[in-house]
């Protein structure tokens, strides 16, 4: 069990904060959502109760160890004033530089103090400034980061999977660290639904690519009872088993370890599901996520589809079918769209997946949906609210999901 924020001593202490601030801007540098920032409120109130002066680390983006104005920080040190209710410095530019180190040292006592993108300097992803891999670079930043302050607090779970200067390599210079409320959280859902999972136990995994997802897959047939599987991966499964899938997304070179893969589940007894219909379209314009007005959009009789037609969506059968199942589940673990739901049309069966997450939820499982798309699938729907946890960790949450120990918890000291 790793030190959380309530084991360790950080009244009127100067504390830095790893946060997870990598949200998405619009056009106009308008934040389009929140959710990150919202976040890490329990744990920032935690710690202005307890008089602390809090400085926040955070990166946006992939600056690439460059100073990318697009990518400055400010717009969220506005959005997070605005929640706390109080200012939040910022001093653009440089996290490291002698005015930030200046405004770190004169923190006063429940104030807070965000840090520039800590990306655009190479240092924080262990590279020199001439873009080399260099281990020496990064751990000189991270001590220069951590003698900012006293305590460290890692709170940024979308970030957990990365071994940088901020996440993993700064625990060791400072004079006590340990996880926020935030990823105790996630861990504890994710933890949970994985290893003390009440049953019968399923996981609904979409997305484009069977490659993106088989050390989860391989890892979840340990524990699960059921797998649907839907989106673009369902089409390389279907494949596999010999079925036609037109003109669908497929990933060849993936047949073989598909083939295997239904094989581990037979012999674990773990059902495994796909498709029994399609939405299918001849043309679609992933550009503008719009379906061309001469496209033919049909649903098909059963799991085949035609030559010159590609699957988008899950059909009404395939509802229906992983209904019953949603239904009897004691606890879901949701990652990833059904279809190309960003395109209103093709987005009908994951939107019904949701609703029937969530009335499984309602009526007393558990529910915990990870990854950016079927994060957003669940707003989508308007059930956000009704899910018991939606993960703010994309990459991370996989990672978590696979099993692997991810490098910015591990650098956190036992209880
Ligand atoms: C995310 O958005 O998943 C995290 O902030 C990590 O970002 P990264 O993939 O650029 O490291």
């Amino acid at each position: 069990m790793k030190k959380t924020l309530s084991d360790i001593d950080v009244k009127e202490k100067k504390v830095l904060v790893r946060v997870d601030y990598n949200v998405p801007l619009d056009a106009n540098l308008k934040i389009t959502n929140d959710k990150r920032i919202v976040s890490t409120l329990p744990t920032l109130k935690y710690l202005l109760n307890e008089n602390a002066a809090i400085i926040l680390m955070a990166h946006l983006g992939r600056p690439k160890g460059k100073i990318v104005s697009e990518m400055s920080l400010k717009p969220v040190s506005t959005r997070l004033s605005e929640l706390l209710d109080k200012p939040v410095k910022f001093i653009g530019g440089d996290c490291v530089s002698v005015q930030s180190r200046k405004a770190a040292a004169d923190l006063r006592p429940g104030e807070v103090l965000l840090l520039e993108n800590l990306r655009f300097h190479p240092e924080e992803e262990g590279r020199s400034i001439s873009g080399e891999k260099d281990k020496n670079a990064m751990e000189a930043f991270a001590k220069e980061l951590a003698s900012m302050g006293e305590i460290f607090i890692q709170d940024a779970f979308g970030t957990l999977h990365r071994s940088h200067a901020s996440t993993a390599g700064i625990v060791k210079y400072v004079k006590g660290a340990g996880v926020g409320f935030l990823v105790e959280k996630e861990l504890k859902f994710l933890g949970e639904a994985l290893e003390d999972a009440r049953k019968p136990f399923l996981a609904i995994l979409g997305g484009a690519k069977v490659s993106d997802k088989i050390s989860v897959i391989e890892n979840l047939l340990n524990k699960v009872d059921a797998i649907i599987v839907g989106g673009a991966m369902a089409y390389t499964f279907l494949k596999s088993r010999g079925i036609n899938i037109g003109s669908s997304l497929v990933e060849n070179d993936k047949l073989d370890l598909s083939v295997e893969l239904f094989k581990k589940a037979k012999d674990r007894r773990v059902d495994f599901l796909l498709p029994l219909d399609h939405i299918v379209t001849n043309k679609v314009d992933f550009e503008s996520k719009q379906v061309p007005c001469e496209a033919i959009v049909k649903v098909t009789v059963d799991e085949a589809i035609s030559e010159g037609f590609m699957g988008v969506d899950i059909g009404i059968k395939s509802i229906n079918k992983f209904s019953e199942i949603i239904k009897s589940a004691k606890t879901i673990l949701w990652n990833g769209p059904l279809g190309i739901f960003e395109i209103n049309e093709f987005s009908k069966g994951t939107v019904e997946i949701a609703k029937l997450v969530a009335e499984a939820t309602d009526k007393g499982a558990i529910s915990v949906v990870g990854g950016g798309d079927s994060v957003a699938a669940v707003k989508k729907a308007g059930v956000d609210k009704r899910i018991s946890h939606i993960s703010t960790g994309g990459g991370a949450s996989l990672e978590f999901l696979e099993g692997k120990e991810l490098p910015g918890i591990a650098a956190i000291p036992d209880r």
